[in-house]
């Protein structure tokens, strides 16, 4: 038995969160540690594909772990041939917040750059191949809205390979699923933004300002994620007020025994990844289940971050950041801790999905003002759009089908698994 981790306990600092994260607002952070004595020759290009190409993947991708690959250690490269993977218009279930050229995006350049590891290639992604060996199980992405991203980036990576009459997609409360009928298997998204349990926990009714936790608390989702045989976990963005969190102990449904704390949002965070490892080593059978873990999505809020614009953000951004050493927020290298250690302490093994790092380099992948609005646009906003700009979600085809190719060469590739 492992005992617990001594950092159980609450720090009190008295100094405000919001000063903590303006303080290291100018700490640039050397983020490129490894060693890149791992290049292999550069793979010929490929000009088409034929039957053998799956065992070349293989071979290629063994090779590469051998010489310890870094799958998320990389460079973006624009490729207009082989990316998008999919059409914005043929995939019917982007929902209207990531449809971009629907809504009179002008550019198409984000759309077309692959992700190229500096130690090897990414095996191309094969649809028939991923849906045979996903043949009578179920896959489930559970969290926030980025997750839900991922979910449908998957979905549409997918749906082309299966016929009409045998896939369906629907909507019951907190679960959507995508099944391929003519392969048993599903694709599932759970939503639940803080994994365990809090006062967001309505699917759709959720926009709360006022966010409470129940950190020890997950069986009310997890009754829900039983039984599936891929999951994976995403949540980061709803922690992120910029103020303590509150902690409940006791029920959201008896104000009477309602105790709330407020935590440091690193502690908070903590406490939850933990349950979902507790609930992870009692309730999966390492044999059957894969488990994964997408790391924080960062947001381009502030453009003199990346020596852009004064007071500018996402918007109008049209190409990704060529610093390799960019890195947005730094408050995030706590939260980075912070999952490093929770997982590596995991009895089960969570592969973590490290997309941090590429995706800070996609201040051009966001949705910015090209989405469906939920509230009419104000004249003032109207005459300043970056006003309005979303710079946290991401267009679809784009960046999410990326971290998917990740996902899918951790799932069927395993010598790249991160750790473990
Ligand atoms: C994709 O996978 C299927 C099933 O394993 C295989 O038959 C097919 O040849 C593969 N296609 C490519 C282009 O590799
Ligand atoms: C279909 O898949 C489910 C698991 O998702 C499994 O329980 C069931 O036995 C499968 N059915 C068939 C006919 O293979
Ligand atoms: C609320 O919980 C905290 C932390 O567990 C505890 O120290 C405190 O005594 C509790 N307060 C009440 C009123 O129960
Ligand atoms: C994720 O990748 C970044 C950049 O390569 C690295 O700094 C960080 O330590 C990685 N996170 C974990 C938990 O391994």
């Amino acid at each position: 038995m492992k005992s617990p981790p001594p950092s159980t306990s609450i720090r009190k600092t008295s100094y405000s969160s919001y000063l903590l994260i303006l303080s290291f607002i100018f700490f640039i952070a050397i983020i490129y540690g490894e060693d890149f004595a791992c290049i292999l020759r550069q793979q010929p290009p490929q000009e088409h594909f034929d039957h053998q190409q799956q065992e070349k993947d293989e071979v290629v991708v063994e090779v590469a772990a051998e010489r310890g690959c870094n799958l998320f250690s990389g460079e973006w490269v624009y490729d207009e041939e082989t990316r998008p993977q999919y059409v914005e218009e043929e995939c019917p279930y982007i929902q209207p917040q990531l449809t971009c050229q629907a809504h009179g995006r002008p550019d198409k350049g984000y759309q077309h750059w692959r992700w190229k590891p500096h130690g090897c290639s990414l095996p191309s992604f094969n649809a028939t191949f991923m849906l045979e060996m996903l043949r009578g199980k179920r896959m489930m992405f559970v969290g926030d809205s980025l997750n839900r991203g991922q979910f449908v980036s998957m979905v549409c990576l997918l749906h082309r390979v299966i016929p009409e009459s045998s896939k369906s997609f629907e909507t019951m409360d907190s679960l959507t699923v995508f099944r391929a009928k003519n392969y048993n298997a599903s694709i599932e998204f759970y939503w639940a933004p803080f994994l365990v349990e809090s006062n967001s926990d309505n699917a759709i009714v959720h926009r709360i300002p006022d966010r409470i936790v129940r950190a020890g608390s997950i069986n009310k989702h997890a009754k829900h994620w039983k039984g599936v045989d891929v999951l994976v976990f995403n949540t980061y963005l709803w922690w992120m007020t910029g103020q303590k969190m509150k902690i409940l102990r006791g029920s959201f449904q008896d104000e009477m025994k309602q105790n709330i704390t407020l935590m440091e949002t690193e502690d908070a965070y903590k406490l939850a990844l933990r349950r979902v490892v507790r609930w992870v080593e009692k309730n999966t059978d390492p044999h059957k289940t894969r488990v994964f873990f997408t790391s924080m999505s960062p947001t381009h809020e502030r453009s003199d971050g990346w020596g852009g614009e004064k007071d500018g953000n996402c918007y109008k951004e049209t190409s990704p950041i060529k610093d390799p050493n960019y890195w947005g927020v730094s408050s995030n290298k706590k939260i980075m801790e912070v999952i490093k250690k929770v997982f590596q302490k995991s009895k089960v093994e969570i592969s973590l999905l490290n997309i941090t790092q590429l995706s800070e380099y996609r201040k051009d992948a966001h949705t910015s003002i090209y989405k469906k609005q939920w509230n009419p646009l104000t004249p003032e906003q109207l005459a300043n759009p970056k006003s309005y700009a979303d710079c946290v979600h991401w267009c679809l085809p784009g960046l999410q089908d990326t971290w998917n190719e990740l996902l899918y060469t951790q799932l069927f590739f395993p010598g790249l698994r991160e750790w473990k």
